[in-house]
């Protein structure tokens, strides 16, 4: 049930590039990944950008929600320097700018649906819609949001879902069966050997984030996960056993 590589590096290029950023894509390209996990938010416009937090000013300067900015605006932004002065004016991608770089190099992505508080639904239509003209096993959405996911499946059934959790909750075989999700992407840490071989008894693929020790990798492999996503691209490489 896990069509993907069993490595991803997570926002692009883990901690070696500032994260959801075409500079974090390539880095991670440069280091032999064939797939890569980001997070996409709907802004103001109903642009599709690469983002995580829903409010300017951590990886983006400025103030505010991401609901109120259009495309325009975030064209100008700078989302490198908080990373550091070598990454200064890299800008905000759209999802359409990353999936285009990933399909040219041959890398598969897993798509976090990340909606600005109140948009689930909008967001994971949005989404879902977006992936329906890239190629068949390109790209893998996930979500903590059912709903998101839900909307997701409704637009676009034949894209494959994967349910986000922390830990993993009692009802996740009711989550995953409203969300139609063919994975379950559960938090390291949080995730005990008998809830792996169960959701793998039950069919569905397993992925754990964020995993940065090699140790803890192969923990996890051996009570049958079957990926995890990474942000020490530089310890836990693609090819990584
Ligand atoms: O998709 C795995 C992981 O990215 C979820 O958490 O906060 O890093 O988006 P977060
Ligand atoms: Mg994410």
């Amino acid at each position: 049930m896990w069509n993907f590589p069993r490595v991803l590096a997570h926002r692009g290029g883990g901690t070696l590039a500032p994260e959801n950023t075409l500079a974090a894509l390539r880095c991670g390209n440069a280091h032999g990944f064939r797939a890569v996990e980001f997070d996409v938010m709907m802004i103001g416009d109903g642009t599709l950008v690469l983002m995580h937090d829903n409010e300017l000013g951590r990886t983006v300067q400025g103030e505010g929600s991401l609901a109120g900015c259009t495309l325009g605006q975030l064209a100008a932004a700078d989302a490198g320097s908080w990373f550091s002065e070598a990454f200064a004016g890299e800008p905000v991608p759209t999802f359409a700018q990353a999936a285009d770089f990933c399909l040219r190099h041959g890398i598969a992505m897993n798509a976090e649906i990340k909606p600005v508080p109140g948009t689930e639904a909008a967001t994971g239509q949005a989404v879902a819609a977006a992936c329906t003209n890239l190629p068949p096993g390109s790209v893998l959405l996930s979500s903590f949001s059912v709903e998101a996911l839900v909307a997701a499946r409704e637009a676009a059934p034949g894209v494959p879902r994967g349910l986000l959790v922390g830990a993993v909750p009692d009802d996740w075989r009711e989550q995953m069966r409203q969300a139609g999700a063919l994975a379950l992407h559960a938090r390291a840490g949080l995730l005990t050997a008998g809830q792996a071989a169960a959701v793998k008894a039950a069919g569905f693929g397993l992925m754990v984030y964020t995993v940065n020790q090699p140790a803890e990798a192969r923990a996890l492999f051996a009570i049958g996960v079957d990926a995890v996503c990474t942000d020490r691209i530089d310890v836990i490489g693609a090819d990584f056993r």
